[in-house]
């Protein structure tokens, strides 16, 4: 985002941004709303584009209400739809989004969890109902599969939490992102996530490990379906319940027989989905934030460039588990193709070296008149960047073509 609103003519500072980005200040926490104001009063800055959804959660736009700081994304209340799961599925049942069916519990119900899970023979996914940075949903295929994820989630857990399970569904996954005013959206190319850390779609879920965009198989027929079936009465149930929301709206598809349904939203943009999408947008993405604060949206028209954008996630070795060491130095980027994009993420700069500093450490995006070539060239230059114990999915943007099952 930073790299988008710079190239768009804004001067951009980032908190606390990593250490690949300019103007990062890794002394201000992004939730530290007094520092941030007063980073803002001394720097001239009006406007806040927020990137994760904690500090959306946490009130960052409510706190700056009134104030001649604008923010751009949703208000506490708005985010709610991404940080609880409960709340999200309840909000789509009201307003006849098409989503999985679902059954909600407390932590002091998980043996009704536990007989549901065995009567729906583990075939489940069971959603913790809090932020969980991708890492609180799993997706079963047997009993014992979905009673070992009711037991880790009561072991990860302490005190009082409730949680989803849901009806297992099937079919490819796509990725649709709005900027939206609350009235209307203006949708960016579709995109596809790779959440699961071994190639194949195997291991454990992760925050992605990779994207592209745009996604062949989603075609204006099915993007016309997921507008009727899901994005069309999001926006009235916004609308009818009065959420002030100016932001990026994300919705998690999964296209299955029964057609388009809805997984989860997100407040922002995804990530590694958002790598991908603003080098493909060729508008103005500052235009279209101002736009949204100013109540113009609807007078925008969203451009996107010609070809395919493909991102791999350089990962850190250990990486979605709960601890792996970082620190490691990073070298070979002087070294990449210049129309290769490296987006920095878990990095940090010291004495003049940039360390790694986390899980998933950058991603590297590369561009292609067609899906193959952007996928060989990134993945050739891929190989010049190192660090210790780098890990990096081998088959982003090479799912099969799906044949899209149903007639819907
Ligand atoms: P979520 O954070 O809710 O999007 O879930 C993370 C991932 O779990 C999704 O991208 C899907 O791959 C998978 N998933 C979530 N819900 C379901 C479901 N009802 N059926 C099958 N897979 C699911
Ligand atoms: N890539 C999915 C997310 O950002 O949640």
């Amino acid at each position: 985002m930073a790299w988008k609103l710079t190239r768009d003519g804004a001067t951009v500072h980032v908190l606390p941004g990593n250490g690949g980005i300019p103007n990062s200040h890794p002394e201000i926490s992004a939730t530290d709303f007094p520092a941030i104001q007063s980073f803002c009063e001394a720097n001239g800055v009006k406007l806040i584009v927020v990137g994760p959804e904690a500090p959306l959660a946490a009130g960052v736009t409510d706190y700056f209400a009134g104030s001649d700081i604008r923010v751009f994304g949703p208000s506490r209340a708005g985010a709610t739809l991404e940080s609880s799961k409960v709340w999200s599925k309840d909000f789509m049942r009201r307003h006849g989004v098409a989503t999985a069916m679902s059954w909600q519990y407390r932590s002091d119900k998980l043996e009704e969890a536990r007989a549901k899970a065995t009567e729906l023979d583990g075939q489940v996914v069971v959603k913790y109902d809090g932020l969980a940075a991708g890492k609180g949903v799993y997706v079963c295929s047997s009993i014992e599969e979905a009673q070992a994820a009711l037991d880790d989630l009561q072991q990860q857990h302490t005190g009082w939490f409730s949680f989803l399970l849901e009806e297992k569904l099937s079919g490819p996954e796509v990725s649709i992102i709005g900027i939206t005013d609350g009235n209307r959206v203006r949708l960016l190319a579709p995109s596809q996530d790779h959440k699961q850390l071994l190639a194949g779609d195997q291991g454990p879920n992760t925050g992605g490990m990779g994207a592209y965009c745009p996604v062949p198989f989603c075609d204006d027929n099915v993007l016309a379906a997921i507008r009727t079936s899901i994005v069309d009465p999001t926006l009235l149930g916004l609308q009818n319940e009065q959420f002030d929301f100016k932001g990026f709206l994300y919705f998690g598809i999964m296209l299955t027989p029964q057609g388009p349904k809805l997984l989860e939203y997100n407040v922002r943009l995804g990530d590694p989905e958002a790598e991908v999408l603003l080098p493909a947008l060729e508008s103005s993405l500052l235009e279209l934030i101002e736009a949204t604060l100013d109540g113009t949206l609807q007078q925008t028209v969203v451009h996107q460039r010609r070809g395919y954008y493909v991102g791999v996630v350089l990962a850190s070795g250990g990486y979605p588990a709960a601890q792996f060491p970082t620190g490691f130095p990073i070298t070979g980027l002087d070294q990449l193709h210049p129309s290769i994009l490296a987006f920095h993420g878990a990095t940090r700069q010291q004495d003049g070296e940039i360390l790694t500093s986390g899980g998933r450490v950058m991603v590297l995006v590369g561009h292609g008149n067609e899906l193959e070539d952007a996928v060989n060239h990134v993945y050739r230059e891929a190989e010049r960047v190192k660090f210790k114990d780098v890990y990096i999915r081998t088959d982003i943007g090479q799912r099969p073509e799906p044949t899209l099952a149903g007639n819907w």
